[in-house]
């Protein structure tokens, strides 16, 4: 019999239709849903993987609280598993956070803490620091940010289900940087297996940026697991572009999902451009961190100017 925590991974690979429909056939383009989640993300992860390590290594068990810093999807996935493990979690986030993010981790049972808005995720990491250096001996601090169990999740669970879906067929590989993790870990399993597939960042193009989840890295506190020998590009997107292609997701695709899913589209449409170009062949996977419902009420859906309706008669 399965437990909640055994549908973590192994999420499905989808190809994208309509909006590559102008390019030739021989380039195409993937996204791994990571919705299917059971906590709704691809942070599900890093979470279980950074509290099984956590208690291997005799840091973390059911009297003490687990307590990070997150501007959302990895706190939802601590407080899942916290709830499956019988285990308090305590979060720090930015007040600014959607009411639906906050509403779910409270459901989870998790406490939470705000720390200001317009310090963004760097606030709420410094926050979370103070909260921890008060009274160390309570929490375990999975400090997903310079866990190398973070990255080690989608070196050992990622990078082999796209190997595997794939068929060894993957040429490119996107992910935006949140923490790093996805691209990180999932970058080091390709290109161990097959050093010619390109590694690709998609980031903010500004320091900032509206799209939630994600980084600039120059501008930001630079996560410890962050590795720059890994790509081998990154491409900036601009929060528009990247609302834009996240609302034609949705309308076009019929995948209702979050703004980085839109940020990593726009940079494989970008890449897959100038393949066509240069009239090469591809395999471009893309990584969809999350689902579009925890999104509704902010400004990538709340504007349907964006919405792209279908021209059938
Ligand atoms: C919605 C969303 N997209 C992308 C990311 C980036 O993932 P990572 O932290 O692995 O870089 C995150 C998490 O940080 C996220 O919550």
């Amino acid at each position: 019999m399965n437990t909640i925590l055994d549908l973590i991974g192994h999420t499905p690979l989808v190809q994208l239709q309509r909006i590559t429909a102008d390019l030739p056939e021989h380039i195409r383009l993937y996204a791994k849903l990571e919705r299917f989640n059971p906590g709704g993300s691809v942070k599900d992860r890093p979470a279980l993987w950074m509290i099984r390590d956590g208690m291997e290594r005799g840091l973390l068990d059911r009297n003490k609280i687990i307590l990070d810093s997150t501007s959302g999807n990895t706190g939802i996935a601590l407080a899942m598993i916290g709830a499956t493990m019988g285990i308090r979690v305590r979060l720090v986030m930015p007040g600014n956070v959607s009411d639906e993010r906050k509403r779910i981790c409270r459901a989870f049972g998790a406490e939470l803490i705000f720390s200001d808005p317009l310090e963004g995720s760097d606030g709420a990491i410094i926050k979370a620091r103070e909260i921890y250096r008060e009274n160390p001996a309570i929490y375990f601090k999975p400090d997903q940010y310079n866990n190398p169990a973070n990255p080690r999740a989608h070196e050992e669970s990622t990078g082999p289900e796209i190997w595997q879906d794939t068929a060894g067929r993957v040429t490119h590989f996107i992910a935006s940087l949140g923490t790093s993790g996805t691209l990180v870990g999932t970058g080091r399993f390709l290109k161990r297996t097959n050093p010619a597939i390109e590694i690709i960042a998609a980031e903010p193009d500004s320091p900032f940026h509206g799209i939630e989840g994600l980084k600039h890295i120059e501008s930001s506190i630079v996560p410890g697991i962050y590795d720059a020998s890994v790509h081998d590009r990154k491409i900036g997107i601009g929060t528009d572009e990247a609302y834009d292609m996240t609302q034609k997701l949705a309308s076009q695709e019929g995948i209702l999902c979050g703004q980085s899913c839109g940020c990593a589209m726009a940079a494989g449409m970008k890449v897959a451009r100038e393949l066509a170009e240069r009239d090469e062949a591809a395999e471009i996977v893309m990584i969809f961190p999350d689902g579009g419902e925890k999104y509704l009420t902010t400004p990538v859906f709340a504007d349907s100017s964006r919405v792209h309706y279908a021209e059938g008669i």
